[in-house]
């Protein structure tokens, strides 16, 4: 089996392409990415050397490159992880996630198409193409499409092209939908390890608004795991949400940070608290979002195996342990953006 994953120098493909690398050494496994600011490839230093592990550098807006790459590989099978996939920079610059996400993602459904031997286009998505959920209720596989932030508007869109494939063409697909990941390798400007960075630089830590929209947090290993199995044994043509049952207010996951950091760092009760910075809400904030797993429960029997609390204890460590990743994905451009953003708030 050759398997194309791309987005693997990102923070879920690096999860991705080292449980298979090291699971599967029957398969070859292509880390397909175009290493933009949210692709590393320090992340895979330990599995680079690995027989079954191929690093392609290439950009999935680039069709003629992805359609002879797929002529030359002949793949039997595609993970595909690679986008733009931060809300707040979708707002500032719509068009690049149109042209990543959505144009980038039929150019691999085209390279697919060509294929003899094609057995699965494996898309990972996300809740957000569900909308905005109110106090109550949960996302299921059947909820409408709502999407409200030109970053969920860009994955909605590209869930649609790749179902009209297995519909039009019958290209054989499998969807998921997650809610939002955490653990190690997470670039610091999603919520979580950007409070943990600024944190250890003893930085204001901007929560949007009150601070009470809420998002269900879903460790990363478990997200692998589930990945995996819908990989192997889901069904064709079928959508599975992916949840971490750890629904939280953006406040109290700041504060959860706050409080553990105090206890790591040696610090008084209530002392990194004082870093919390209430700033100017985001443009269209999705208050709430909640994942109904039970489709994934009950046919693969999967369920997430950490708590928030183990969870977010084992991410800690791991961005305390790995201070030398921290310092240089936050050089250079990345900190220039979010000073810029900052400031802009
Ligand atoms: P990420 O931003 O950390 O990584 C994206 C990767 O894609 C990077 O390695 C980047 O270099 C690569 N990439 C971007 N544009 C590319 C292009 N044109 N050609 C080739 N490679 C390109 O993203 P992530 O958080 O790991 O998310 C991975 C996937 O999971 C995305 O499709 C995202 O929409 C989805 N998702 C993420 C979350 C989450 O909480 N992080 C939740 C739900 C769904
Ligand atoms: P984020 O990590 O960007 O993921 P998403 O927008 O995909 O859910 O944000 C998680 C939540 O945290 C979201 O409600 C926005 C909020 N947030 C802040 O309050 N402050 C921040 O600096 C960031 C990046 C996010």
């Amino acid at each position: 089996m050759k398997i194309i994953i791309t987005g693997g120098a990102g923070f879920i493909g690096t999860h991705v392409v080292k449980l298979f690398v090291k699971k599967y050494p029957n398969y070859s496994i292509y880390n397909l990415d175009a290493l933009t600011y949210a692709g590393n490839l320090e992340n895979l230093k330990d599995i680079e050397t690995y027989p079954n592990y191929h690093f392609i550098k290439a950009d999935i807006t680039d069709e003629q490159h992805i359609n002879s790459l797929f002529q030359e590989i002949q793949p039997n099978a595609v993970i595909h992880l690679a986008a733009e996939s931060h809300v707040d920079r979708s707002i500032m610059n719509p068009n690049q996630f149109v042209i990543t996400n959505v144009l980038g993602t039929i150019h691999l459904l085209n390279a697919s198409r060509k294929l003899n031997d094609f057995q699965v286009f494996y898309h990972i998505s996300t809740d957000e193409v569900y909308g905005s959920l109110g106090e109550t209720g949960y996302f299921t596989e059947k909820t409408p499409y709502d999407p409200r932030s030109p970053y969920s508007a860009s994955k909605a869109s590209s869930d649609h092209f790749v179902r009209s494939y297995y519909h039009t063409y019958h290209l054989p697909i499998k969807i998921s939908n997650c809610s939002n990941n955490y653990g190690p390798y997470q670039f610091p400007e999603k919520l979580i390890p950007l409070c943990i960075n600024n944190i250890l630089n003893e930085k204001p830590l901007p929560i949007y608004g009150k601070g009470e929209n809420v998002r269900d947090w879903l460790f990363v290993e478990d997200h692998s795991r589930a990945i995996d199995l819908i990989f192997h044994k889901g069904k064709i043509g079928e959508t599975y949400n992916i949840g971490g049952n750890s629904e939280k207010k953006n406040i109290e996951v700041v504060q959860t940070l706050c409080k553990i950091m105090n206890k790591k760092m040696n610090k008084p009760e209530g002392y990194y608290e004082k870093l919390i910075t209430f700033v100017k809400d985001r443009a269209g904030h999705d208050l709430r979002y909640a994942i109904d797993f039970t489709k994934l429960k009950t046919e693969l029997n999967w369920t997430p195996s950490v708590s928030f609390e183990e969870g977010i204890e084992k991410t800690i460590d791991w961005y305390l342990n790995n201070s030398d990743w921290l310092k240089s994905v936050t050089s250079g451009n990345y900190q220039k953006y979010y000073e810029e953003q900052y400031i802009k708030r």
